[in-house]
């Protein structure tokens, strides 16, 4: 599969996952897929909860299931915002991200109205001297 095909439908499942977010306090639902460089596609949104604290972010929600299911090996993360603009992942998604991803990991983000417009970044970019043990 061509890349551009592949991050096309990418963006669609992020945007179907923000479809899933449970975000009753901010009302800002988001939803990510993250590829698999087997080609396996795993998505996530965010779940809020009550106690404001816990909430976790749909990019951790996506890292956390593909890891569970045994995946470790990463090529691009899209994430889609149910708002009209592109979110960029927040700082402690980057660092998720890095304990996982290489530095070329490509991000890409849109609303969910703007599909075909995504932003796009490196984890390198959104995250230059990412701390690792
Ligand atoms: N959120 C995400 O899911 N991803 C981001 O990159 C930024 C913020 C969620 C967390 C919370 O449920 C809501 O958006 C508002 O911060």
């Amino acid at each position: 599969m061509k890349r551009t095909t592949a991050y096309t439908s990418l963006l669609e499942a992020a945007a179907a996952a923000a479809g899933r977010a449970y975000a009753p306090y901010s009302h800002f639902r988001v939803g990510a897929a993250l590829l698999a460089n087997d080609g396996r596609v795993f998505t996530g949104c965010n779940i809020e909860n009550a106690s404001y604290g816990l909430t976790v972010c749909a990019e951790r929600t996506a890292l956390h299931t593909a890891v569970a299911a045994g995946a470790r090996d990463f090529a691009a993360m899209a994430i889609v915002c149910a708002a009209g603009r592109a979110a960029p992942p927040c700082g402690a998604c980057r660092q998720a991200l890095a304990e996982f991803c290489a530095p070329d990991f490509v991000v890409l983000s849109a609303g969910e109205a703007r599909l075909k417009e995504p932003k796009r970044w490196t984890l390198r970019s959104l995250l230059p001297d990412a701390f690792k043990l």
